[in-house]
């Protein structure tokens, strides 16, 4: 191979780096790549179409219409008007191992960029990117988008849409000619984020087929663009979405893009899973410990913070064996409803007269930790805060921005708001035992400016810097990261958290979908799972036990109910559930994801095999009523073909609803060899709609 290229190389995916003319250009992104590869570009070199350029161009990463690209661009961005076309030159290009460096530099436009690939063991390929102002004058970014190409087999591509209580409905549709942009505008992440926007053939499942996934880390305003043209070149790529004016660059001055992480799978949706998840776990970051089973109050209390109905919980709590305990909103100034407090982060003696070490003492007493609920970002109108700095909001000129939950948005670029907010919170976690807290962000951004410009790139920045302040000052302090449900859950503030909120809806039967998906990027002990109450108070559908208890053991498990209200047996299902959830964890989260290409409509069949395939734990979750009788087979992929497996059905929250008189023989167990289970599968008994239960399978 020629001097400056690179190939990137991991078991499942390779990534082709090769500089032509001065370009950096992608010349494979996808299945692994071996051998004699000198030749690429001359394998791939265009034939001189009619009415086209008189000889080839090879536009390159950057995406320049100085080198022939008629798409959107890389970069782009101005200098009052001048410079806002580039033509960028590699400069330098190192390549280590799976590592490449690139500089590139245009200097007419007096810009440098620098470009960083990655590629991890299991696959995922991490781009950064950065642009510095090399001129003397002001260099205002409008974008930065990482690209990828992608081929023609991929015609389909798979985003994700939601709301508030139904985050990450999958919508896949075709690719035509044209650019598709999905924008999120929220000033977080929000409810309708993609966490993945993955393209795929029309064939890719679950279990099999080709998929290139990519996952923007960043937390603000974000876009993810696949491209078509009319040349028949396909990308998808996606970076921060800049408000106008929002970063502009003066003399030395660098903006760093967001880091873009991607996947190619030829194993299908859960081949990309796979990678994620084996990614995230291996960050030094990553929680070490078993995630407590936690019990977060919200749904007993809301803001009735009454201490001896807190008490009656906690003595419940430690009964079924909860390990963690959470105080949610209510506890401080002025906050007895959502109208007031935020912003004033002091213990309100009104409801904690003795403060919060009393409760704290007890719940310690009993073994369990205790965390805490902030919303640190906000501030409520009716509050000490606001009264004294209406000015330190989000706002624009003398407007101030529309009221959601009541509540505006402080300007944490701004040194004072931000230093309130970090002092205040730091003293309640200095003056208490506090093993966690859970961050909330329950409003979207809008008009949110910074003394007169565009400040959601700003507040981005300073919400990182917030968490990791707290970090270093509380070292075994965990974050939550919460919004209004599943509303920050990204590749971008993840480093910094330690768990996820999925969503406030606790419904088991809505969570399955919203679980499924959220667990396409992130690795499910991430992702807060509770038992919901009896009749969920988001949608009032009522469920048995032993469907919420598995559809909450999938992640990091907890429970938001008032317990105090649970039957005896149920209290019972519940202590048998927690321990079943102990003994399990390391393997549920630690394993392989698995989501079988489940024939039926009716039926969500998945779970967790381990990676030496020595056992395994699935769901069987019967959606809705089936429509044959008998539904079909159950068929578990991944095992070890030529061992032999202990299945049997386990109930450890009680037994789902049967429709049926004689459920199938093999729930009480049989043996089976791995291809069997593969190939032939055990029969999936008549379940009530809304029910589930656990299959374990273990080998003899
Ligand atoms: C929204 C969160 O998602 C809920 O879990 C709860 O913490 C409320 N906010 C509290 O106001």
């Amino acid at each position: 191979m020629s001097k400056q290229s690179a190939l990137l190389s991991a078991s499942t995916s390779a990534l082709l780096l090769e500089v032509v003319d001065g370009a950096l250009i992608i010349q494979h992104w996808g299945a692994p790549l071996q051998g004699e590869l000198a030749s690429v570009q001359t394998a791939i070199r265009p034939s001189i179409a009619n009415s086209s350029w008189d000889f080839p161009q090879f536009p390159g990463i950057m995406r320049e219409s100085s080198r022939g690209f008629l798409g959107r661009p890389t970069l782009s961005g101005h200098r009052s008007g001048k410079a806002w076309s580039t033509k960028f030159e590699v400069t330098d290009f190192h390549h280590n191992k799976n590592h490449v460096a690139v500089t590139l530099r245009d200097f007419h436009a007096e810009l440098e960029v620098t470009l960083n690939f990655d590629l991890d063991v299991h696959g995922v390929l991490t781009q950064k990117g950065s642009v510095k102002n090399i001129g003397s004058t002001d260099y205002t970014v409008n974008e930065f988008i990482h690209w990828l190409p992608l081929p023609k087999e991929a015609t389909q591509t798979l985003d994700f849409a939601g709301r508030w209580s139904n985050e990450r409905n999958p919508q896949r549709k075709d690719i035509a000619t044209g650019t598709w942009v999905r924008e999120s505008r929220e000033g977080r992440s929000g409810h309708n984020f993609s966490i993945a926007d993955i393209a795929l053939t029309s064939q890719t499942s679950f279990q099999s087929g080709n998929a290139w996934a990519t996952s923007i880390a960043w937390s603000g305003n974000s876009h993810y663009l696949v491209e078509k043209l009319f040349d028949g070149s396909m990308s998808i790529g996606a970076g921060e979405l800049l408000l106008p004016g929002e970063v502009t660059l003066a003399a030395g001055e660098s903006y760093a893009a967001p880091a873009l992480l991607s996947v190619f799978s030829a194993d299908g949706l859960d081949g990309v899973s796979a990678a994620y998840h084996s990614y995230l776990r291996a960050r030094p970051m990553h929680p070490k410990r078993p995630r407590p089973l936690t019990l977060n109050m919200w749904e007993a209390l809301y803001f009735d913070h009454n201490e001896e109905k807190i008490k009656a919980l906690i003595d419940v709590a430690a009964e079924i064996g909860i390990e963690r305990v959470v105080l949610d909103d209510g506890w401080f100034h002025s906050r007895r409803d959502d109208r007031a407090g935020l912003g004033d982060w002091v213990i309100d003696p009104a409801v904690w007269p003795n403060g919060l070490s009393p409760i704290i003492k007890y719940i310690n007493d009993k073994g369990i930790e205790f965390g805490l609920w902030f919303e640190g970002e906000m501030v409520n109108p009716d509050s000490d805060l606001y009264r004294a700095h209406p000015e330190w909001i989000l706002h624009e000129g003398d407007r101030v921005p529309p009221l959601w939950r009541h509540q505006l948005v402080l300007d944490l670029g701004h040194e004072g708001a931000f230093n309130h907010v970090l002092e205040q919170t730091s003293a309640v976690l200095s003056a208490h035992n506090i093993a966690y807290i859970k961050w909330d962000h329950n409003r979207v951004l809008v008009d949110a400016g910074h003394l007169g410009q565009a400040g959601v790139h700003r507040q981005t920045q300073a919400i990182y810097r917030l968490f990791a302040e707290l970090k270093k000052r509380h070292t075994a302090l965990e974050i939550e990261s919460c919004a209004s449900g599943g509303a920050r859950i990204d590749l971008g503030v993840i480093d910094l958290v330690d768990r996820f909120w999925t969503s406030d809806n606790n419904d088991a039967l809505e969570r399955q979908t919203i679980q499924r998906w959220t667990a396409q990027v992130i690795a499910p002990e991430l992702l807060g799972t509770h038992i919901g109450p009896t009749h969920g108070h988001q949608t009032g559908r009522t469920l048995e036990l032993s469907m919420r208890a598995a559809t909450a053991l999938f992640g990091h498990a907890g429970i938001e109910w008032n317990i105090t209200e649970a039957s005896e047996q149920e209290r019972k299902h519940l202590a048998t559930w927690a321990q079943y959830y102990k003994d399990n964890r390391a393997h549920l989260h630690s394993g392989k994801m698995v989501r079988v290409d489940y024939p039926e409509a009716h039926a969500y069949l998945h779970g967790v095999t381990a990676h030496d395939k020595s056992r395994a734990i699935f769901a069987y979750v019967q959606l809705t009523p089936t429509v044959a009788i008998h539904p079909s087979p159950l068929k578990f992929p991944g095992l070890d073909p030529s061992a032999t497996y202990m299945v049997k059905a386990v109930f450890p929250a009680g037994k789902p609803r049967f429709m049926l008189i004689t459920p199938p023989e093999w729930m009480s167990g049989i043996s089976l060899s791995g291809s069997a289970l593969a190939s032939i599968g055990v029969t999936a008994p008549i379940l009530a709609p809304a029910n589930a239960f656990l299959i374990e399978i273990t080998k003899a």
